[in-house]
């Protein structure tokens, strides 16, 4: 069915297309989730796609421990539930007004005192600084090298840069430490720390190495 809407469709319209079908997705989750969870399990992984992870509660929007458009301005927890919350390259796909703040003033809420989060992200400043310093070749071939069936085409490497700010129009915002600091403090969270994926591995082993600190920000943040 894919392969036959993308022969009859243009790319523009392929990639409205899913978009529209993801929007029905996330309405979807917004009519059936419940108003309250009840779990014991107190550690969040948000936006898990297929890396669903043990001792865990693993939310996405389909095929997840619990299904929800995240992006709805609230969480079915309660308060202070969880000591830790992660989401690995999901914030980028959310408006930074009425999706990501609401969000995370959420995450805010349903933080135990003590507690964190840690969030990871395409890094607008290694993607303009790859543009300006090597036009983007660079970022090219980490990709390549992490994702062998990934194929860039004949495009000249500068054109990596577009495809970073849209992603067939997935992306909504690209961020920096600068901006992940202010948007978390803005919520209410502090210590906003700049870490390395091994710093997220080395607290929680059982999360899969994206190896993609060459092209991302990860930053955690505490409650206090
Ligand atoms: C790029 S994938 C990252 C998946 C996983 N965290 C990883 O590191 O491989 C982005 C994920 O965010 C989820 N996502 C995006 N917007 C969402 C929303 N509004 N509600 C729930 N999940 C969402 C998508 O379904 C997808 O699984």
């Amino acid at each position: 069915m894919k392969e036959w809407l993308k022969k009859r469709t243009s790319k523009r319209q392929y990639e409205l297309l899913r978009m529209l079908a993801f929007e029905y997705k996330r309405w979807k989750c917004r009519i059936s989730a419940p108003k309250s969870y009840v779990t014991d399990i107190v550690r969040l992984h948000l936006g898990s796609g297929d890396r669903k992870l043990q001792g865990w509660l693993n939310v996405d929007m389909i095929g997840s421990d619990l299904d929800l458009d995240i992006a709805d301005g609230q969480l079915p927890f309660s308060d202070d539930q969880f000591s830790v919350i992660v989401s690995q390259h999901v914030i980028e796909h959310l408006t930074l007004e009425d999706e990501l703040i609401p969000l995370l003033k959420e995450c805010f809420r349903c933080t135990k005192t003590d507690g964190k989060i840690w969030l990871s992200t395409p890094d607008m400043r290694k993607v303009a600084k790859s543009y300006i310093e090597q036009d983007s070749d660079d970022m090219i071939q980490d990709r390549q090298s992490r994702l062998p069936d990934w194929n860039f085409g004949d495009y000249p490497s500068q054109h990596f840069v577009n495809d970073m700010f849209h992603q067939g129009l997935e992306h909504r915002n690209l961020f920096d430490f600068e901006l992940l600091e202010w948007v978390l403090n803005q919520v209410g969270y502090d210590h906003v720390t700049r870490v390395e994926e091994k710093d997220l591995i080395d607290a929680y082993p059982e999360f899969p190495p994206r190896n993609d600190d060459y092209q991302s920000v990860y930053v955690n943040a505490s409650k206090i």
